[in-house]
């Protein structure tokens, strides 16, 4: 039996992805002063295996402004979000024009204002309709519905483009609706301990004395506890917001906590500031420079936790409580952890702990029956067509997701590895600050649904 580590699956997020909002022919021909930019509402079953009529409204927005006629749907489906994400923050706005593109997203169901029962979806009886298979259903209504209600837009095949695990589900379980694929930084594999490797070998490259150091610094927290010496002075040292004790429990969460910034600071990598995700620029380099600025080795720790909280307005670091508003949840505040929690939990495969089955816990899916029932084996991965998997070279989700050989056909999916590429930094509009390479990697993205689309 697995279960998956609420906190680290938290923490890695994933693609969020813009949502959208399909418009109605009748609407697409009012002549209103409303931006076809404008958030709407689809009325959604709740249900999609059952025959009961409960609906909920989920938030999307549709844009039509460069569609021609035949031309395909750019569609994506945002995720764990605090609020929608909006399509022009995203490349799906440029793709638009150069493709002549349906650009259309929905909202994630049970997060923003996506919520089935208002304010009580997240109660036990209420979230049970947040399954894979629900979601996935979502997107296959919506599509279907676009191409019933847009002229021109009926044959047209549609192009999953959602940062993540969620673009390789749709593809793998419904290519009848999803021609293809961009799975920008989409953990589909089952890897113990990959994420933090990865984070390890990014400190690492970028600087040997930095990752010295930090080691360092771990070392000597380590042995104040195991010595039990001024354990409850690491509370002014760090800016904890209560005393530790020298439990070996207490001294593994707050490791683990400061694991998390050097980890938050290589995924979130980012040219430019992105609020909810990150607000510190560029994160490696503020973190290298103080490091080695540091001789004390518990300082190091300090300086650099601060590095990230202090933008956010911490007071002091809450590792006990991680909801709190000086918790561990809010490092990365567009993250609604509730229901994304339930998630992580029942079908999102990111990092697994075995309960054996016959203990007192409940009993969900291992890992390897969610990769047979939702068609994600290895086998199958490689042997699908039309998804790029993009993964960028500072992105902890690059270990959980697959590396594919390269092949000559066009259609066979591939991975793209993008050198000092942040977490699902392609989906973003593009700006002046992009990097070469984050630039290139969109350029590529493009040319192959461009391939994709006329082949024949
Ligand atoms: C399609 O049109 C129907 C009927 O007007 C409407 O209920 C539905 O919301 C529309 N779908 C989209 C995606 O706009
Ligand atoms: C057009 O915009 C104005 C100002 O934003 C608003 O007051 C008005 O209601 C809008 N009209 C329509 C038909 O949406
Ligand atoms: C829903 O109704 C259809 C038609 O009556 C029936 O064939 C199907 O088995 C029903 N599905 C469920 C899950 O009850
Ligand atoms: C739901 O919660 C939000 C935030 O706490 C609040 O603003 C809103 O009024 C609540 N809605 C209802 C219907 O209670
Ligand atoms: C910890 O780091 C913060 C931010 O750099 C700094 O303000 C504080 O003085 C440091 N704490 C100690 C005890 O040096
Ligand atoms: C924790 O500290 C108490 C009091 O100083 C001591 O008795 C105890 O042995 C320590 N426990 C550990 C695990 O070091
Ligand atoms: C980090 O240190 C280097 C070398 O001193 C310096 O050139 C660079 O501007 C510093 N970076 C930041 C973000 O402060
Ligand atoms: C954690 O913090 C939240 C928000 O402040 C609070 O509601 C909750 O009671 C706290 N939990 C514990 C165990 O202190
Ligand atoms: C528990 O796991 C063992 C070993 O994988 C398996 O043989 C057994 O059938 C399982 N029992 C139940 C009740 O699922
Ligand atoms: C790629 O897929 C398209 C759409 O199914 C198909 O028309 C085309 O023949 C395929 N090309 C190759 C080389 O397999």
């Amino acid at each position: 039996m697995k279960i998956i580590g609420h906190v680290h699956a938290a923490l890695l997020g994933l693609g969020l992805s813009s949502s959208s909002n399909a418009i109605p022919t009748t609407e697409l021909t009012d002549n209103t002063n409303q931006s076809s930019l404008t958030p709407r509402f689809f009325t959604q079953k709740l249900d999609h295996s059952s025959n009961t009529s409960d609906v909920f409204q989920q938030q999307y927005q549709l844009d039509t402004t460069f569609f021609e006629p035949g031309g395909p749907i750019l569609f994506f489906l945002g995720e764990e979000a605090t609020e929608m994400i909006r399509i022009e923050t995203t490349i799906l706005y440029s793709w638009a024009q150069e493709l002549g593109d349906i650009a259309t997203a929905i909202e994630h169901r049970y997060f923003g204002k996506s919520l089935p029962f208002g304010n009580d979806s997240w109660t036990r009886d209420n979230i049970q309709y947040l399954t894979l298979d629900n979601v996935m259903a979502d997107g296959v209504e919506f599509v279907n519905s676009i191409k019933a209600n847009v002229t021109g837009a009926e044959h047209s095949p549609p192009k999953g483009s959602y940062g993540g695990f969620l673009t390789a589900m749709f593809r793998l379980n419904h290519p009848e609706t999803f021609f293809g694929g961009v799975a920008s930084a989409g953990p589909s594999t089952m890897i113990k301990c990959g994420p933090f490797r990865q984070v390890s070998n990014v400190h690492s490259d970028r600087s040997a004395e930095e990752a010295a150091k930090i080691k360092e610094g771990l070392l000597a927290l380590e042995q104040r506890f195991q010595t039990d010496d001024n354990v409850a002075g690491l509370q002014q040292e760090l800016g904890l917001c209560s005393a530790p004790t020298n439990s070996s429990a207490e001294c593994r969460v707050l490791t683990q906590f400061l694991a998390n910034t050097f980890s938050f600071g290589a995924e979130f990598n980012y040219a430019a500031a992105q609020p909810g995700r990150s607000l510190v620029t560029p994160p490696p380099e503020l973190i290298v420079n103080a490091t080695i600025a540091q001789s004390d080795p518990i300082q190091v720790l300090n300086v650099t936790q601060w590095i990230w909280y202090e933008p956010l307005g911490y007071t002091c670091l809450d590792i006990l409580n991680g909801t709190s508003k000086n918790g561990i949840q809010g490092g990365v505040p567009l993250i609604q952890s509730v229901p994304f929690s339930y998630i992580t939990c029942t079908y999102l495969p990111i990092e697994s702990t075995d309960i054996s089955n016959d203990t007192i816990f409940f009993t969900l899916p291992s890992g390897e029956e969610l990769e047979a029932k939702y068609h994600f084996t290895p086998e199958k991965v490689s042997s699908s067509e039309r998804i790029i998997f993009s993964v960028g070279q500072y992105d902890p989700t690059t270990s959980l997701a697959p590396m594919l050989l390269p092949s000559g056909s066009r259609n066979v999916s591939k991975t793209l590895y993008v050198s000092g590429m942040a977490h699902r930094e392609d989906l973003f509009a593009p700006s002046d600050s992009d990097s070469l390479t984050v630039t290139q990697a969109r350029d590529i993205e493009l040319q192959t649904i461009k391939k994709w689309i006329n082949a024949d």
